[in-house]
C-alpha cells in the first residue's frame, strides 16, 4: 500500500456551487462553536438520512427555519431506491435536485455519501460517482461487508487512504471508520457485537489517511434496537475523550462522527401506539414498538463535549415519519389525493428534524431562527 507519503491535505479553495459547502467546513464551525460572528459553545450538525424527495425538503425546510448548518447524508440503499435500484443513477439525479435547491436556500448545505465502502466494485463506483456529484463522502471500511468481518488495520487505512487521495485534491471532505459498530448499517450490512475503537490504533489511522472526519466507535448503535427496553445505552464517554486528546494532538481540524446517533421521543411511541390501537389488529407492531430503543440525548451531549460534531441520526425520523403516517391513515384511508399523506408525513419530518437540530445547538448559524428556539414544541399533526 503506498500511504507513506503524506496524504494530501482537503483542498480549502475549492468552491461549490451556490449554498452548497463542503461537510468539514460546517463540522469545523461547529468544533470552534462559530456562529455567523459569533463564538458560542461547541455544538453539532445533525447528519440526516433522507431517501425521498419529500425527506429533502423537509430537512431543507428544517434548517431554512432555523438558519442552521444543513447535511444530507445518502446511503446506498436510499441511492438505489432514488434511482431505481441503480445507486450511481440515484446519485445523479438526488444531487441534481439539491443543487436546485441550493440555489434558493437561505443556509449552507452539505451532501454526504453515508457508508460508502472503497471495497466492493460496485462501492467503488459510488465512492466515486460521489467525489465527482457530491461534497463529502464516507469510506467505510473498517468491516469487510462480503466476509462479514473486520478488516485489518492496515486494509482499511489502504482502502480510505485511496479515497483521500482522490477526494481531498477537489475539495471533498471524507471520513473513516475505526472499530465495528453493531446494528443494522443498511439493508445488506448488520454486526452483531460492536467493538471499541483501539486508541493504540488512532495515530496510525490518522496520520495514514489524513481523514479529517472519523468514525470511532464508542457504544453507539445503528437502528431502532440499541438495547433492552427498560436499559439506557451507556456510551463510552471516557473513551471518546483520551481519543478526542489523540485525535487533536495530531490536527485541531480533526472532527468525530457518531454514528447510530437515534434518540427514541416517548411522544412518538405513544402517538404510534395510539394510532396503531385505533387501527386494530396490529399487536404484533405494537410490541415492536414497545421494544424499540434509542440513545438517550443526555449520552449523545456529553459526546458533544468530546468532539463529536457530526450526529448521524435516522432511525428517530424514520419513527416520526410512520407515526405520522398511521396518524394519517387512521384519520382517513381513503383520500385520493396522495399528496395529503405525503404532506402529513413531511410536516412531521420536518419537526423531527427541528427537534434534533435544536437539541445540537444546531441554530442561528447562517441567519437568526424564524421561531422562538427556547420554546419549541413538537408536535405531530394530521
Ligand atoms: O446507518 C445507516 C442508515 O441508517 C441507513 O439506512 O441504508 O436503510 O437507508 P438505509
Ligand atoms: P441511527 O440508526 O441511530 O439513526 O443511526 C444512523 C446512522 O448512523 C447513519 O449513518
Ligand atoms: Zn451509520
Amino acid at each position: 500500500m503506498k500511504y507513506y507519503q503524506n496524504p494530501p491535505e482537503l483542498n480549502r479553495s475549492r468552491k461549490f456551487p451556490d449554498n452548497l459547502v463542503c461537510a468539514h467546513d460546517l463540522l469545523l464551525k461547529a468544533k470552534n462553536g462559530e456562529k455567523g460572528n459569533r463564538k458560542v459553545e461547541r455544538y453539532a450538525v445533525p447528519a440526516f438520512n433522507v431517501t425521498t424527495f419529500q425527506g429533502i425538503n423537509a430537512a431543507v425546510e428544517a434548517f431554512e427555519i432555523l438558519g442552521a448548518s444543513g447535511l444530507l447524508a445518502f446511503s446506498n440503499s436510499a441511492l438505489k431506491h432514488f434511482g431505481r435500484g441503480d445507486a450511481v443513477a440515484g446519485l445523479a439525479i438526488a444531487s441534481q435536485y439539491v443543487e436546485t435547491l441550493a440555489k434558493t436556500s437561505t443556509v449552507k448545505l452539505a451532501t454526504h455519501l453515508d457508508h460508502g465502502d472503497y471495497m466492493s466494485e460496485t462501492g467503488r463506483k459510488v465512492v466515486q460517482a460521489a467525489v465527482r456529484n457530491l461534497t463529502s463522502v464516507m469510506a467505510d471500511n473498517s468491516t469487510d461487508k462480503a466476509a462479514g468481518k473486520p478488516t485489518s488495520l492496515e486494509d482499511n487505512i489502504g482502502l480510505t487512504r485511496e479515497v483521500v487521495n482522490m477526494a481531498h485534491p477537489v475539495g471533498v471532505s471524507v471520513e473513516g471508520e475505526l472499530g465495528v459498530l453493531a446494528g443494522e448499517e443498511d439493508e445488506d450490512t448488520r454486526a452483531e457485537e460492536s467493538t471499541y475503537t483501539n486508541p493504540v490504533e488512532l495515530e496510525q489511522f490518522l496520520k495514514g489517511t489524513g481523514v479529517l472526519m472519523l468514525a470511532p466507535t464508542i457504544g453507539t448503535k445503528h437502528g431502532p434496537n440499541k438495547g433492552k427496553p427498560g436499559e439506557k445505552v451507556k456510551l463510552n464517554i471516557q473513551l471518546a475523550h483520551e481519543l478526542l486528546k489523540i485525535a487533536d494532538n495530531i490536527s485541531d481540524d480533526i472532527v468525530f462522527v457518531a454514528h447510530g446517533a437515534s434518540t427514541l421521543y416517548g411522544e412518538v411511541v405513544a402517538y404510534a401506539t395510539e394510532r396503531l390501537k385505533q387501527l386494530g389488529g396490529h399487536h404484533t407492531d405494537r410490541t415492536k414498538w414497545s421494544e424499540f430503543v434509542g440513545t438517550d440525548w443526555e449520552q449523545i451531549k456529553g459526546l458533544i463535549g468530546a468532539g463529536f460534531c457530526k450526529i448521524n441520526t435516522d432511525t428517530e425520523n424514520r419513527q416520526t415519519y410512520l407515526a405520522a403516517l398511521l396518524g394519517a391513515v387512521a384519520e382517513n384511508a381513503a383520500k385520493i389525493d396522495i399528496r395529503w399523506y405525503d404532506n402529513v408525513t413531511t410536516r412531521a419530518l420536518t419537526q423531527s428534524y427541528l427537534k434534533k437540530l435544536i437539541l445540537a445547538g444546531d441554530y442561528g448559524v447562517w441567519h437568526e431562527p424564524r421561531i422562538d428556539v427556547a420554546n419549541f414544541k413538537f408536535e405531530i399533526t394530521v
